[in-house]
């Protein structure tokens, strides 16, 4: 490859990382701190560990076998830590009025992005062996596209995330069902 080539291949990637949707040299999306989408394949098919009500949309929170069975052995009230392979998902939506409930009911519109937590002490020994990811989802398109363009981004989600580190920096508990 000739020198110019390679340096409007690294023009192309430069932009790409700055417009912060990247796109891995085998068409992956793959966070700034290199978690890659598929690393959460059939994640859609979790259990679902507990909804939430922020005020600007609804939120659903799923965990893959792992967390779930941390769970029911009594996480995070035994004081217990997450193993390494659990993973946490939080799928966020816009609302609406539901067009068939009787009575006022708010339910899920459009997608709007998809965070996940993956416990891996050795990955990720300075956030708590926890990797944090965010994909965002533009309904127009149908597309994700990575949130974050420097894997600085981390610290954001850690720092807020800190305020439950007794709770292994997980806030969502299991509730009765
Ligand atoms: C300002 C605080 C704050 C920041 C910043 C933040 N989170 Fe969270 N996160 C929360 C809260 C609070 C919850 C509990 C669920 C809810 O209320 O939405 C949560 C829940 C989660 C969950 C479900 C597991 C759990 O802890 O309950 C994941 C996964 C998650 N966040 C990922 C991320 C990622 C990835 C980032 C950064 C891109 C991030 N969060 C940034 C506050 C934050």
């Amino acid at each position: 490859m000739n020198q110019i080539r390679l340096r409007m291949m690294m023009a192309v990637v430069a932009c790409s990382l700055f417009a912060g949707s990247v796109l891995a040299a085998d068409g992956r999306l793959r966070a700034a701190n290199g978690i890659v989408f598929e690393e959460f394949r059939g994640y859609e098919s979790w259990p679902a560990v507990a909804p939430s009500k922020p005020a600007d949309g609804l939120k659903m929170v799923l965990g893959n076998p792992i967390m779930i069975e941390s769970y029911r052995s009594g996480f995070p009230g035994n004081g217990s830590f997450v193993p390494d392979g659990a993973v946490l998902v939080k799928i966020a939506w816009s609302e609406k009025k539901s067009d068939t409930a009787p009575a006022p009911t708010n339910v899920p519109d459009a997608l709007r992005r998809i965070q996940f937590m993956v416990k891996d002490s050795k990955r990720f020994p300075t956030t708590g062996g926890w990797g944090y990811a965010q994909f965002n989802y533009d309904s127009k398109t149908k597309t994700f596209s990575v949130f974050g363009s420097e894997a600085s981004f981390v610290n954001a989600c850690h720092d807020c995330h800190t305020r439950v580190k007794a709770r292994d920096f997980v806030f969502t508990d299991f509730p009765t069902r």
